[in-house]
């Protein structure tokens, strides 16, 4: 998606995967800044380390304590940090420029794919690892008013709730499953990634019916057993591809400080996940 709107805005540039062992993130970005790279995006596991080693963070980094995009800048002739981009000449200093454009992502999908409004609402959340952690944060600033907490392992759900109380005051956040209706059911734990796992919560515990809507952070599959059921339910349902699209998106539009093409972005995403 991000050669496919490279080549839409007429960038010269190019945007490649890398492997990278995680006591090499220092090593790599280093590399990336003498080569003179524009940017990285950085993915699981490098995301919480990577905090520790930017020379600046934006706001979006600092209150979701992650980086997902990396802005290399350099100084201009009047003392003052540029991205790469719009720089004319190679520039002797370079900095490292931490954003997260992961939480943005979640809401942006919820929005648009499901038509959700989340403040005042009412949101289970199954897990509560990286990335139930960002998105039980996000929801919790956007306002909702009830979030449920679930997760295999219960302390790390625990942990989670104290953390949005702290920080998000007005928000009622309870550990277990709702007593009765809500608004949303929001997936972010891995289980439905392999064909043979079971749905992310017990329906036994919670009726689908008691939702008003379903979203799988999973992308691959397109629809997990949990979208099935929430197709078979008659839900609006919608999967993670959207989330995966809106990071990019945002990202690019950092290191190029241009709007992203959104529809060139989605149809090769879309060409490329699902064939
Ligand atoms: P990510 O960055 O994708 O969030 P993660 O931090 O490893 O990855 O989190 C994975 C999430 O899926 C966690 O909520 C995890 O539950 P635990 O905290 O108990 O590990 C959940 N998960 C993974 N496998 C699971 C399984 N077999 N049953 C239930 N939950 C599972």
């Amino acid at each position: 998606m991000q050669n496919a709107a490279l080549a839409e805005l007429g960038l010269d540039w190019r945007y490649l995967a890398c492997e990278l062992p995680p006591e090499e993130l220092r090593v790599a970005l280093d590399g990336a800044k003498a080569m003179r790279f524009i940017g990285v995006n950085l993915t699981v596991p490098h995301k919480l380390p990577a905090m520790d080693l930017m020379d600046e963070l934006d706001e979006s980094a600092r209150t979701w304590g992650a980086v997902n995009t990396v802005r290399f800048e350099g100084l201009d002739q009047q003392g003052t940090w540029q991205p790469l981009a719009r720089l004319s000449e190679t520039p002797k200093q370079i900095r490292m420029h931490g954003f997260n454009t992961d939480a943005d992502a979640i809401t942006r999908a919820l929005h648009e794919d499901l038509k959700v409004t989340l403040a005042g609402s009412k949101v289970l959340l199954l897990g509560a690892g990286g990335a139930g952690r960002t998105a039980a944060l996000k929801l919790a600033a956007e306002h909702v008013a009830e979030l449920y907490l679930v997760n295999r392992t219960q302390s790390k759900a625990e942990d989670l709730a104290t953390e949005i109380r702290e920080r998000y005051r007005g928000v009622n956040v309870l550990v277990g499953f709702p007593p009765g209706n809500i608004d949303l059911i929001l997936n972010a734990t891995s289980l439905g990634l392999k064909a043979d796992d079971p749905l992310p919560f017990d329906e036994r515990q919670f009726p689908l019916s008691r939702a008003g809507a379903v979203y799988d952070m999973i992308y691959r599959p397109a629809e997990t057993h949990l979208l099935k059921a929430a197709r078979r339910a008659g839900l609006p349902a919608a999967n993670g591809l959207g989330m995966l699209l809106y990071q990019g998106a945002s990202a690019l539009e950092i290191w190029s400080g241009k709007p992203a093409p959104i529809e060139v972005m989605r149809q090769a995403l879309e060409k490329n996940v699902y064939g």
